[in-house]
């Protein structure tokens, strides 16, 4: 089974869902020594295979397959949705008028998506939002794969331990996207990524990922020397060549106009980080449906900011590091990267 101590290189390429990981960027990243991730969390079976089977064909290194862990969603109340539409249709945009209202089923059917993976099965399975199954980890385990949990807090740390699992990403407050909090209702300690991986380094024994705003290689260093087995790194890889972001999303990244990141509901229904716009700032304090209706409620005015190559209206999810952005192959940034430990 997959060891960290076996990387050439202590990275893990995050998963990033909404296809911005590619084939291309999980097996560069593998070939160049690290773990190339997909985050398949909204993705059919038949892509999952089909992106799984390419990557496989490019590498021999080790990938990794992220979920989430959705908790069971109620249909919203006839009020509850009049007032999500509301808001968002007091919106400065023509699309607002096209919005569907989604039904049941909110999300896919994790069993049917793993039967994607148990037919390509990659190195590495990990989950965010929460603990899969016992069940699930013992399958993935008889099938000689290792399974990751993304903890905020130590609490989660010492309940993924428990579940039996093989590794914690602990994901800081600086980490771009969905903040992987088990119970979004509960008050967030919003510790910062150092803070978390000392305080899970002591409370348990498995290996911790660190995630959130690392940008460079000192940075690696620096938490790989607080104890970490590895990095996880999102934003770092946004501007790969190899990934799938949006020239717009690319512009804004490497931008130096010097906006803050904030943490906001408005996409999804759950709080994620990513560099403020005009929809943020729009919808703050304004009624959301649940996560993930409200993001497939958001879709159609994601899509076409994105077709209108407009930053205002689609999700620009990045860490705070996001100014430090590269914008290189990943075989050149993990070379740079590399030198950059050596030099902590
Ligand atoms: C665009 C984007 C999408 C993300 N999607 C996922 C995801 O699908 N699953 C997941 O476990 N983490 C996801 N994350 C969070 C990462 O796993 C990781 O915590 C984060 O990238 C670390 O912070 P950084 O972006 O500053 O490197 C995402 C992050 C970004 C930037």
């Amino acid at each position: 089974m997959f060891e960290f101590s076996q990387l050439a290189v202590p990275i893990v390429q995050a998963p990033m869902a909404g296809g911005l990981n590619t084939p291309q960027l999980a097996a560069a990243v593998a070939n160049a020594g690290g773990v190339g991730s997909f985050g398949f969390a909204y993705t059919r079976a038949d892509k999952i295979a089909a992106d799984l089977a390419k990557t496989r064909a490019l590498t021999q290194g080790p990938i990794n397959a992220n979920f989430f862990v959705f908790q069971p969603v109620e249909s919203p109340s006839k009020k509850v949705l009049a007032s999500a539409l509301q808001a968002l249709s007091e919106l400065p945009l023509e699309v607002s008028g096209e919005l569907v209202i989604p039904t049941s089923p909110f999300f896919p059917d994790l069993e049917q998506q793993l039967d994607a993976v148990w037919a390509h099965p990659p190195e590495i399975l990990t989950f965010h939002f929460g603990l899969p199954s016992s069940a699930l980890i013992h399958s993935a385990h008889s099938k000689g794969i290792c399974v990751g949990v993304s903890a905020t807090n130590k609490e989660e740390g010492t309940a993924i331990e428990k579940s039996g699992a093989d590794f914690i990403v602990a994901q800081g407050i600086e980490a771009g996207g969905h903040r992987g909090i088990f119970d979004p209702l509960a008050c967030d300690s919003e510790l910062p990524m150092a803070d978390l991986v000392k305080q899970l380094v002591d409370a348990t024994t498995l290996p911790i990922v660190a995630a959130g705003g690392l940008m460079t290689g000192q940075e690696i260093g620096g938490a790989i020397d607080l104890g970490a087995a590895a990095v996880q790194m999102g934003t770092a890889f946004l501007c790969c060549e190899e990934a799938g972001t949006s020239a717009t999303y690319r512009q804004m990244l490497l931008s130096k106009e010097g906006r803050n990141t904030v943490y906001t509901s408005g996409f999804s229904g759950r709080r994620a980080q990513g560099i403020e716009n005009q929809f943020i700032r729009l919808m703050e304090n304004k009624p959301t449906l649940a996560f993930p209706i409200q993001n497939t409620l958001t879709g159609p005015i994601r899509k076409q900011a994105n077709v209108d190559n407009d930053p205002e209206y689609q999700s620009l999810w990045a860490g705070r590091g996001y100014a430090k952005s590269r914008s290189m192959p990943v075989s050149e940034l993990m070379q740079v990267l590399q030198s950059e430990m050596e030099q902590f």
